[in-house]
């Protein structure tokens, strides 16, 4: 795990660069999870936050609903802490193919790209503490990369996988569903970049025939917009700085958090 830890505390620059020019993978996935969000949660749990922009995102637009931002990373947590606070939101450092626990159970728990990042021997323990964590009615909604984007990466692209990336299938998800005592409510491919790139699923602990389905077609989450970015990280709007874009950028931020 100490690769990992190394690896994703040094993402920091990186995942704040993403959250200030956009980037489609995350924007997508927390639109997709807002139409799955029940708007009766009393708590969500987003593992592998990050920076906490998602994290943030379902705070801003459940404003009565409590979230829990976990990460394995110190580097991002103390960044989220720092970059996104609200009062319904709380942000702790965990490593979750280690033994952890919550006082409360979740009625959600969101995944984006964290799944393929669980070594394939610790997914049977992560899912007995999950099953833990859900409540009749709760839901798991999982974002990640198609065997078929893991594939390509590892053919053209190496750089572009983390320590640990393992391939997540259908399969995986039947298989997680049934460990935590779930069902399969949705499940489908996602063109991110390339067709059948991405895949989003829904799980939810006994889901109660007849009763309305709160799954929104259109997502109630707005995403805070480029000015507000950069009002967030102090920097100014100006058309220079939005033309910084990219490596330059990144320099400019590994100034800003020295
Ligand atoms: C690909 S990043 C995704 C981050 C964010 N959800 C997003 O979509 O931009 C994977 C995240 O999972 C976290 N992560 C990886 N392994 C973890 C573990 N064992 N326990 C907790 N978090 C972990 C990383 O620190 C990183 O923030």
């Amino acid at each position: 795990m100490k690769e990992s830890l190394d690896y994703y505390n040094a993402e920091v620059e990186k995942m704040t660069l993403d959250y200030l020019n956009g980037n489609s993978r995350i924007e997508s996935a927390i639109r997709e999870f807002g139409s799955f969000i029940k708007p009766s949660s009393t708590s969500i749990l987003d593992i592998g936050c990050g920076i906490g922009w998602s994290s943030h995102e379902f705070a801003k637009t459940f404003p009565s609903t409590k979230i829990y931002g976990i990460d394995l990373s110190p580097r991002l947590i103390e960044k989220a802490k720092t970059l996104f606070w609200r009062n319904n939101l709380e942000y702790h450092c965990v490593d979750i193919t280690e033994d952890f626990s919550f006082d409360s159970k979740f009625d959600a728990v969101s995944l984006i790209d964290v799944y393929e990042h669980i070594p394939f021997h610790s997914r049977e323990e992560f899912h007995a503490r999950i099953k833990l964590f859900l409540n009749d009615g709760s839901r798991v909604l999982l974002a990640c990369p198609s065997k078929f984007h893991q594939n390509w990466l590892r053919k053209h692209k190496t750089e572009g996988l983390q320590p640990v990336d393992e391939d997540v299938d259908f399969k995986t998800i039947q298989k997680l569903s049934s460990d935590i005592n779930c069902e399969v409510i949705f499940f489908s491919y996602k063109k991110i970049w390339r067709a059948y790139d991405y895949f989003y699923a829904v799980l939810e602990r006994r889901p109660q025939y007849g009763s309305e389905p709160e799954i929104t077609l259109q997502s109630p989450i707005v995403l805070e917009s480029q000015a507000e970015r950069y009002k967030r990280l102090g920097i100014p709007y100006s058309k220079k700085n939005r033309e910084f874009k990219g490596y330059y950028m990144l320099k400019r931020l590994k100034t800003i958090f020295r």
